[in-house]
């Protein structure tokens, strides 16, 4: 009986054995009495030569008419062949179709990028695609594994807000049942109330912002990393970010090389490398004005403005003390200078931008109430949130990490939508 490996698997397999493999045909070329397939499964893609006289006439018939992504079922001996694609190809003693392809697959070389989008549910199949999600996978993996060794527990929170994180400006807005509720931007509220129990919690899950913002970088739904921390300052919480960003960065460098070979790309550990340089929004508004932007004291940057200053750092860094006007009003204003926050946003280096976003949250009952009327918001609307204070409350901090946007800047992508299994964007949402 003929072992049942995977594709990576049978690269090495010793030479003469005969091995099974299923999979997709990628390509086929017939010269003659002679058939050359690519098989594809979730690991890679090996060759595999039909011959006609070395195998039963029905199926080297069989393999000759296989049309591209039918799935098959393919038998064979290994031969390390210099001349074939990764040094060894498959010999075919027997040949299976499983699932014919009845029509032309329609990606074919050359295809443009909106015709990718639109039959993104085929374009998946792709070994770049695949390569991607598997680093996705890996990251996330590490990502949760970086949480729970550091004493962060996973909780789970809903999706269904009835008020605004981030801004009403970005809200989806959900009939429920005939009430008005929105999709969640963030859950960082509901993390605050967690951890009066659990002190340290994290999350990855959806979060969803209804920004018209056509950007290489927005999603309209994107998976979002937070972090919440009971008795923890800014200076904890930019701690925090610079450990995880940085611990996970290495171990994917670490352990993504066969994926990131098939895309051709390279993760240099030592650029998410701690420390990370530290500026003030007061500073990085000097370099920004430098430069030639026109901004006002108070503005937020924006894709343009991060681009432009994320060029001048070869690390992430730290843009902290943001001005009140900037930030959502649960940011804690500093004791310092309260015209600013105790606030941070991690930037990429090299044009990418903000990756990661947070602070120390204001934990004083009347402040937060002061700040909610302040930023014309309903102090009735945040009632909970409000109750927060009232009962033990403690000086706390957290982040939020967008997962494609580490990605995109890790992978060095064009657009993050290249990052996501199907992307959701302004003018997307299909397939
Ligand atoms: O800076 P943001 O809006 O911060 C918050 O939502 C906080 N409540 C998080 C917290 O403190 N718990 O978003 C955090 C991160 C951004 O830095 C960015 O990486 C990502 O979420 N993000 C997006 N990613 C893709 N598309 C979008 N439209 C995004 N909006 C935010
Ligand atoms: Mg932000």
């Amino acid at each position: 009986m003929a072992r049942r490996l995977h594709v990576a698997d049978a690269f090495e397999a010793p030479e003469d054995e005969e091995v099974e493999l299923f999979g997709w045909i990628r390509n086929k070329r017939v010269h003659g009495g002679l058939v050359f397939l690519e098989l594809r499964d979730s690991t890679g893609t090996i060759q595999v030569t039909v011959k006609r006289g070395l195998i039963e006439e029905g199926s080297f018939v069989e393999a000759s008419e296989v049309t591209r992504e039918s799935s098959v079922i393919v038998t064979g001996i290994v031969k390390k062949d210099p001349r074939a694609p990764g040094g060894a190809e498959i010999r075919c003693t027997s040949f299976k179709v499983i699932g014919k392809s009845i029509a032309e697959f329609p990606i074919k070389p050359g295809a443009s990028v909106k015709f990718l989008l639109d039959n993104r549910h085929l374009h998946l199949r792709s070994p770049k695609v695949t390569a991607i999600m598997k680093i996705r996978a890996l990251l996330t993996g590490l990502l949760h594994e970086w949480f729970r060794k550091n004493g962060f527990t996973e909780i789970h929170c809903p999706t269904f807000i009835t008020a605004a994180v981030e801004g009403g400006a970005t809200l989806f807005k959900v009939d429920y049942f005939g009430k008005n509720v929105y999709l969640t931007q963030s859950v960082q509220f509901y993390q605050e109330a967690a951890i009066f129990g659990l002190e340290k919690v994290y999350t990855i899950q959806p979060s969803f912002r209804a920004e018209l913002s056509r950007t290489r970088r927005h999603l309209t739904e994107f998976w979002h990393v937070e972090a919440e921390m009971a008795n923890a300052t800014l200076e904890d919480m930019m701690a925090v970010v610079e450990r995880l960003v940085g611990d996970t960065v290495k171990a994917l460098a670490e352990s993504a090389g066969p994926y990131l070979k098939i895309l051709g790309k390279n993760i240099n550990a030592s650029i998410a490398e701690p420390p990370y340089p530290r500026i003030k929004y007061a500073e990085a508004l000097e370099i920004l004005r430098s430069k030639g932007f026109n901004i006002e004291w108070g503005q937020d940057f924006g894709a343009d403005e991060e681009r432009e200053l994320s060029k001048e750092f070869d690390k992430p860094f730290f843009v902290t003390h943001y001005p009140k006007e900037a930030k959502a009003f649960y940011h804690m204003p500093d004791p310092s200078d309260p015209r600013v926050t105790l606030s941070a946003d991690l930037l990429a280096p090299g044009g990418y931008g903000e990756i990661v976003g947070g602070g120390q949250r204001i934990h004083d009952y009347e402040l937060l109430v002061q700040r909610i009327r302040e930023a014309g918001l309903n102090p009735s609307d945040y009632e909970w949130y409000l109750d927060l204070r009232k009962y033990g409350s403690v000086p706390h901090s957290g982040f939020g990490l967008g997962l494609e946007r580490m990605l995109w800047w890790l992978l060095g992508m064009v657009h993050i939508r290249s990052v996501t299994l199907f992307p959701r964007t302004p003018t997307r949402v299909y397939p």
